[in-house]
């Protein structure tokens, strides 16, 4: 019990310092690699859409963040809104970071 209870602090204290690496910065260059392959289908490889797939999901895939704040998209990437899915179970924290960073440097934001 006591071995179990030292297991406990140990796994709540790595639990705490998650976050801390998690707040290291986003990687960009990292993110492209995840674009590429999860997100340029829909999006188009300059984030300006893909008529195609426009035609096919019927929604407007052409990438617009006025105004929304990463946590908003951030959620959103993790969630999904149909008919975009959610990546929180395909994607790690790291690559859903990485890939908001690489959306973001495609729109010039
Ligand atoms: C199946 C096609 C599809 C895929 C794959 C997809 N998206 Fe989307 N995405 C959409 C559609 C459609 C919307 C618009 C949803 C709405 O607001 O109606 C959207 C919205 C967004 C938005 C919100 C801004 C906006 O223009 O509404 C962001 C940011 C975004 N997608 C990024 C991504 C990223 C990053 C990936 C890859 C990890 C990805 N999407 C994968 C279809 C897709």
């Amino acid at each position: 019990m006591r071995f179990l209870g030292k297991t406990t602090v140990a796994v709540a204290a790595l639990m705490l310092a998650m976050p801390i690496a998690h707040a290291r910065a986003a990687d960009a260059a990292a993110g492209k690699a995840v674009y590429d392959k999860k997100c340029q289908n829909c999006h188009g490889a300059d984030g300006k859409g893909d008529a195609k797939m426009e035609a096919k999901i019927k929604a407007r895939t052409k990438l617009e963040i006025d105004g929304k704040s990463d946590e908003e998209m951030l959620k959103l990437l993790k969630e999904g809104k149909k008919p975009m899915p959610g990546y929180e179970k395909s994607l790690s924290a790291a690559d859903i970071d990485n890939v908001w960073a690489y959306t973001k440097s495609l729109l010039g934001k």
